[in-house]
């Protein structure tokens, strides 16, 4: 029943949340066992306060959710101070200067893709262009080949889906929680990491997984374990996260003709113009964390071990922090929206998302003359609940006409 409502949530799940800020900022929903926080300083709170709401879910796991116990922990799902080396060990393999010297091979992945579809006129955004790239990117970045992308799509759609288990009531409906997971450390997904890791030991690349194997941190390095949590946790995080902003940006400028334009004739405006579209339609709507100890949120106590629902596109419409906040206005200063977290797990991946949609954006631009949708009406939302977007978004523009050479 939850998921019915949520399906109907996903396409605009605004009007809830701006009910939920002014009458019930802090809600729990005892059927499921949730709590949401829905204004910007608690989801912050909730974001940031990692003594008092864990990242760790095992503390909060369901009948029926039994991890393998062999399994650990991994970044995203660490506190401090395991959280601080981990971080410390892949931020060293993942430097700002690694990502910008991606700006020329993501324009160039850009025009291969549209060099396939632009004679046609049409496209669909999401299929053709803003899922694929990010994949590829991650699989470049990574060192594995751009042909097993199809399979890496796969595994990545299974592990989002799998989120979706949070809001499932019955263990009928939600599965084997950990089956769903085993493709971070284990199965096929695993193998495939397994047997790359150990050829880069063998004979290092300029790759990420060979700067992964070697980082190294007060004598310590990665555990295989580590790195194959590491190369899937990126495949998930960097992948329809960055699809999703780059269709919903693309949709928002469709809306906008006048924030097109004028993007279009600066594109010194663009970076501001996708801060916007972050804030606006934010790709992750939220995170979990688990409270570790009784705390107050929001006016309410919370008690241990309950599971906390922070909701980053609740936040990033608070009107207490943004003025007009349901406008789309790609001028608005200060825009201090929290769509890549906050506090020790900020998005490890923000320079690269913000990279990859400017320069399609760039490109989509400049290359397809008069884009527009192509159909009207409602589009089906991207899968996943945890995600903000659209699954399909279909796009025409005018073809040039080709000059011959004589
Ligand atoms: C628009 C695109 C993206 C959005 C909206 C986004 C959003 C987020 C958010 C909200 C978090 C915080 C998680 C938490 O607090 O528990 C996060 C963490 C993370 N993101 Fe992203 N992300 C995006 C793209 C990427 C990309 C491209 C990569 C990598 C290639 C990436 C890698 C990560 C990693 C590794 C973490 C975990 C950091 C940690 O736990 O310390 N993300 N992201």
């Amino acid at each position: 029943m939850i998921n019915q409502f949520l399906t109907l949530q996903r396409r605009n799940p605004y009007p809830l949340y701006w009910v939920l800020r002014r009458v019930q900022p802090i809600v729990r929903i005892a059927r499921y066992d949730l709590w949401f926080a829905t204004r910007y300083d608690d989801v912050k709170k909730v974001l940031s306060d990692y003594e008092h709401f864990s990242s760790d879910f095992r503390r909060a796991l369901r009948p029926g959710e039994e991890l393998d116990q062999s399994s650990k922990i991994s970044l995203i799902a660490s506190d401090p101070p395991v959280h601080t080396k981990l971080r410390g060990l892949m931020t060293k393999a993942f430097t700002p200067r690694a990502v910008a010297s991606l700006e020329s091979r993501i324009g160039e992945l850009t025009h291969e893709l549209l060099d396939q579809v632009e004679d046609t006129g049409r496209m669909d955004l999401v299929q053709d262009l803003a899922y694929p790239l990010p994949v590829m990117v991650i699989a470049e970045m990574l060192g594995v080949p751009a042909s097993d992308r199809d399979q890496f799509k796969i595994w990545s759609d299974a592990i989002v889906r799998s989120a979706d288990d949070i809001f499932s009531s019955t263990e009928d409906e939600r599965g084997n929680r950990a089956g769903a997971d085993a493709p971070l450390g284990s199965g096929e997904m695993g193998d495939y990491f397994k047997k790359i890791i150990d050829q880069r030991r063998a004979v290092p690349q300029d790759d990420l997984i060979s700067g992964l194997v070697a980082s190294e941190m007060d004598g310590e390095k990665l555990s295989e374990w580590d790195l194959l949590d590491f190369c899937s946790l990126l495949l998930v995080a960097g992948n329809v996260t960055t699809t999703n902003l780059i269709s919903n940006a693309v949709m928002l400028f469709m809306q906008h003709r006048d924030a097109l334009e004028a993007v279009r004739t600066n594109s010194a405006l663009l970076p501001d113009a996708l801060e916007e579209v972050l804030r606006l339609h934010s790709p992750v709507q939220f995170m979990f964390r688990v409270s570790s100890a009784e705390t107050e949120l929001g006016g309410r106590a919370v008690p241990p071990d309950q599971r906390v629902i922070a909701l980053i596109g609740s936040a990033n419409r608070d009107e207490s922090q943004f003025e007009n906040a349901n406008r789309f206005d790609i001028s608005r200063k200060p825009n201090r929206h929290i769509a890549f977290g906050q506090g020790v797990h900020y998005c490890l991946g923000a320079p690269l998302a913000r990279l990859e949609a400017k320069v399609v954006l760039n490109i989509l631009l400049e290359r397809l003359p008069n884009l527009a949708r192509s159909t009207s009406g409602a589009l089906p939302p991207t899968d996943g609940v945890i995600l903000h977007g659209v699954k399909n978004l279909p796009v025409r523009w005018d073809v040039q006409p080709r000059v011959m050479a004589v």
